[in-house]
């Protein structure tokens, strides 16, 4: 396993871009992909249910040139197309998660049975959307946080949102029913740099206790 070099924090940060062109001689073994995605996964989700699901397509990947629209650099390049997916029906893994931690001594059996009960009848009683929801926003971490453990490990990244989702699915013979598609990301060693990208200053995005002119307005003050 190759372990990335210690590096720091804020230089992952300022050094992550979206790179659209890879090496595409260069294929991320497995096994590191996976720790990868064991770091990812490290991401905080809603009563730690972790409705994050992933697909690494790193074989294959010429099935997804018709439906990535204006991303063929990162398909034809990458050393791997990673569909992030949420899964409605996470709430069945409950049961699977708090028992670990119980077995680790890190819950204790009476907390976990309430959860239990309470999850249950909280999930029974939630929308379709409101589950949704909850697998956008942390599907959306999850991202974040593979994304920033990729640059760690020496790789780039892109998130991709224009692909054809239903198509995708299907394709990739996916429930869809089940399965929310959040994103691509494309992951490979840079054989382009990114193109820098610029930020609205921080004073035109917050405002404090509550929304301000400043940011309430598009028009530039
Ligand atoms: C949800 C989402 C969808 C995106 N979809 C695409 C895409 O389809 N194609 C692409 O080239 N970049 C895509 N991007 C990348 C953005 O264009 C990029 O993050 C932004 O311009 C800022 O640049 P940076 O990531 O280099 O900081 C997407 C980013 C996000 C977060």
């Amino acid at each position: 396993m190759q372990t990335p070099n210690k590096i720091d924090f804020f230089k992952v940060l300022q050094e992550r871009h979206s790179v659209k062109e890879y090496d595409s001689s260069f294929k991320i073994p497995r096994e590191e992909m996976l720790e990868m995605l064991r770091e990812a996964t490290k991401a905080p989700s809603s009563v730690n249910l972790q409705p994050w699901r992933f697909v690494v397509v790193d074989e294959r990947k010429e099935r997804l040139k018709s439906l990535v629209r204006f991303n063929q650099r990162q398909l034809n390049t990458s050393s791997a197309m990673i569909l992030v997916l949420g899964d409605m029906n996470h709430i069945d893994y409950a049961d699977e998660i708090f028992s670990s931690a119980v077995e680790q001594n890190l819950m204790p059996q009476d907390v976990k049975d309430y959860y239990m009960s309470y999850l249950k009848d909280a999930f029974s009683k939630m929308t379709k959307q409101k589950i949704r929801e909850n697998t956008l926003i942390v599907g959306g971490l999850v991202a974040m946080q593979f994304m920033l453990v990729a640059k760690a490990h020496g790789y780039d990244t892109n998130p991709i949102g224009g692909f054809e989702r239903k198509e995708v699915m299907e394709t990739l013979g996916i429930d869809v029913e089940r399965y929310v598609p959040i994103m691509f990301i494309s992951i490979g060693k840079a054989s382009k740099p990114a193109h820098e990208s610029v930020r609205l200053p921080i004073e035109r995005v917050v405002s404090w206790n509550q929304v301000d002119q400043v940011i309430g307005s598009s028009a530039k003050k």
